[in-house]
C-alpha cells in the first residue's frame, strides 16, 4: 500500500501518518523529519535545508527528490509506505510518478486532510515535538502526561523553530501556492481521497481507515 499524505502545515499529516504506519505495518517517511534529523546532526544537507525551513520556504526540489527516490528503494518499503510531506510541488509529484512507473508501480492513495487556515495557526502555537523520537503533542488537544516531557521516550519537548506565528503564515502561503495544486494532480490520477481534518484525531483516523480498509 503506497500512500501519500496531503494537507496544509499543521493539518495533522504527521499525527495520522504515524497511526497509519503502525496499523498497516509500513514505514512512515517524513521529509520534514529527515531534514530535522540532519539539522540536529549538523550535516551539509541539514545546513542547507535549515536556511529555507526557518523562513517557512520549501527546500529546493533537487535537495528532496533524490533523497526520497533513494529512500523508496530500501528493503522496508516492500509492502508499501506512507509518505508525509512529499511530494509538495508539481515537479516533485512528477518525479515520484516517473520513478514509480519505472518499476511498474504507482501511488494507491493520496489522502488530503482538509482544514481551514484559521484552525492551523491556533494548532501550531500549541504543538510540542520531541527532540529525540519526533512524537508530537498539543498543549491543549493532545497533552503529554507530564508537561514538557515525551510520553514515549522521556526526552524534552520543544516548540519547532518554524512554528512561530509569522513563519506559520508564510508556510500557509507557500502551501496554497505550491502544494495545493497537487490536489488536482492526484484527482486526475484517480487516487485522491479527502478527509475532514477539523475533527478529533481519532475520528480523522477512523475516516482514513474507512478509505484504506481494515
Ligand atoms: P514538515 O515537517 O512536513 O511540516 P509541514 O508540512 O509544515 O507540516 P507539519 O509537520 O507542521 O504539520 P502536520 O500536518 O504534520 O501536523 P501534525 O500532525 O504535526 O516540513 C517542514 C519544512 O521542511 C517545510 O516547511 C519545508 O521547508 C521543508 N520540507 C519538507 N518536505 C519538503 C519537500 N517535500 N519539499 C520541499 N521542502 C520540504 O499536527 C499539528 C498539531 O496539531 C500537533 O500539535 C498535533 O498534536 C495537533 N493535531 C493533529 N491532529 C489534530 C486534530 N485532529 N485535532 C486537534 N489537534 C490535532
Ligand atoms: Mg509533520
Ligand atoms: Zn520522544
Amino acid at each position: 500500500m503506497k500512500i501519500i499524505m496531503l494537507g496544509a502545515p499543521g493539518a495533522g499529516k504527521g499525527t495520522q501518518a504515524k497511526m497509519i504506519a503502525e496499523k498497516y505495518s509500513i514505514p512512515h517517511i517524513s521529509t520534514g523529519d529527515i531534514f530535522r534529523a540532519n539539522i540536529k546532526e549538523g550535516t551539509d544537507l541539514g545546513k542547507k535545508a535549515k536556511e529555507y525551513m526557518d523562513k517557512g520556504l520549501l527546500v529546493p526540489d533537487e535537495l528532496v527528490v533524490d533523497l526520497v527516490v533513494d529512500r523508496l528503494t530500501w528493503d522496508d518499503t516492500k509492502n508499501g509506505y506512507v509518505l508525509d510531506g512529499f511530494p509538495r510541488t508539481i515537479p516533485q509529484a512528477e518525479a515520484l510518478t516517473k520513478a514509480l512507473a519505472a518499476r511498474g508501480e504507482k501511488v494507491d492513495f493520496a489522502i488530503n486532510i482538509d482544514i481551514p487556515d484559521e484552525n492551523i495557526i491556533e494548532r501550531m502555537g500549541g504543538r510540542r515535538a520531541c527532540v529525540t523520537c519526533g512524537a508530537t503533542y498539543h498543549i491543549v488537544n493532545i497533552p503529554p502526561k507530564k508537561e514538557g516531557v515525551c510520553d514515549k521516550c522521556g526526552s524534552e519537548l520543544i516548540l519547532r523553530d518554524d512554528d512561530k506565528p509569522e513563519t506559520v503564515r508564510k508556510r500557509l502561503d507557500v502551501y496554497h501556492e505550491q502544494t495545493q495544486p497537487l490536489i488536482d494532480y492526484y484527482t486526475k490520477e484517480g487516487v485522491l481521497k479527502d478527509v475532514d481534518g477539523t475533527v478529533d484525531m481519532m475520528d480523522v483516523f477512523g475516516a482514513i481507515v474507512q478509505i484504506l480498509g481494515e
